[in-house]
């Protein structure tokens, strides 16, 4: 049955899948016939996500679940083992899982927690995962990034970046959204030649747990004014899913994009020194070059 589907035949991972934007993203590839690797931290949620895609997609739908916190580079690693036992190449990677704690931690690998989840994450498990995508012949790594980082700035320094004193969870989190186009574009840079493309975008303001938790005044505050002008989930998956599946960007890298179309970033995100930077210090704090 699937064989007609625009997409039989790959495989896609998509991380952050058991809600929100990666859970829309991750059922209409299933959906469209993409054998989907659903990527989240919490089991509950996991078997969820799993039942709500095959639900959409039909029973038979090969969706395979993975459980790891991503916002520790030893699990990163872990999951990249994985499957690499597991599969023998990887036609669309969605960089999806995103976190904004609202409050100071740092993981107990040593780093805030936003980094590492929202940047380190991706930058290492793109990197992990680059044969299986480059073994796909033609791959796409999409990375969900946000207007945010309009005010983001990349704080070189780790010991600077771990301090509670200068922590602003809306400034950390601006950070490594700003950190998710400098990757991409660096990357795509890298991937020049090769069959794999890189492209980052900004969702809009989408209804979904990431504000919700609220552990913060200011960000439950910043919740209820935003709340009136969110989209759902489903229009907040559209642009990933173009830049995933659309023949129109088959080509396209190391572009960031909003509402399905190239969009304007900060003139920062747009920095080559700045993107070899990032991915200098990406590959000291990660191990991972
Ligand atoms: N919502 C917006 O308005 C908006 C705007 C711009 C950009 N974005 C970006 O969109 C992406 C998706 O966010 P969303 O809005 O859909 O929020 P969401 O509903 O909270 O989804 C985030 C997903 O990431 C997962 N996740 C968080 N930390 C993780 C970790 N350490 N390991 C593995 N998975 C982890 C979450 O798992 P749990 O379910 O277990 O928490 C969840 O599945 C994020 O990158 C976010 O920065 C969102």
């Amino acid at each position: 049955m699937t064989a007609s589907l625009p997409l039989s035949g790959k495989t896609a991972l998509v991380t952050g899948a058991t809600s929100g934007i990666g859970l829309v993203t991750a059922r209409e590839l299933a959906r469209q016939g993409a054998r989907v690797i659903v990527v989240g931290r919490d089991a509950d949620k996991a078997a969820r996500a799993l039942a709500s895609i095959q639900l959409a997609a039909g029973p038979e739908a090969p969706v395979h679940v993975k459980c790891y916190d991503l916002s520790l580079l030893q699990n990163v690693r872990a999951l990249a083992e994985e499957l690499q036992q597991e599969i023998s190449q990887l036609d669309i990677l969605i960089n999806n899982a995103g976190i904004m704690p609202g409050r100071f931690s740092l993981t107990e690998e040593g780093h805030e927690l936003s980094w590492a989840t929202n940047h380190l994450a991706p930058y290492a498990l793109t990197n992990l995962l680059l044969p299986l995508l480059d073994a796909a012949g033609q791959a796409r790594v999409v990375t969900v990034s946000s207007v945010a980082h309009w005010v983001g700035e990349i704080e070189p320094d780790r010991e600077v970046r771990n301090s509670p004193d200068k922590y602003s969870w809306l400034t950390a989190y601006a950070d490594s959204k700003l950190a998710n186009i400098l990757f991409t574009n660096e990357l795509a840079h890298r991937l020049d030649l090769t069959g794999i493309t890189a492209n980052c975008l900004h969702p809009g303001l989408v209804d979904t747990g990431l504000m919700r938790p609220g552990t913060s005044p200011v960000m439950k505050a910043l919740w209820w004014t935003a709340r009136p002008l969110m989209v759902s989930p489903e229009r907040g998956a559209q642009t990933t899913l173009y830049l995933a599946t659309s023949p129109e960007v088959a080509r396209v890298s190391g572009r960031y994009f909003a509402d399905s179309r190239p969009a304007r970033t900060s003139a920062r995100a747009q920095n080559r020194t700045e993107a070899s930077r990032l991915w200098r210090i990406s590959a000291e704090e990660t191990g991972i070059e």
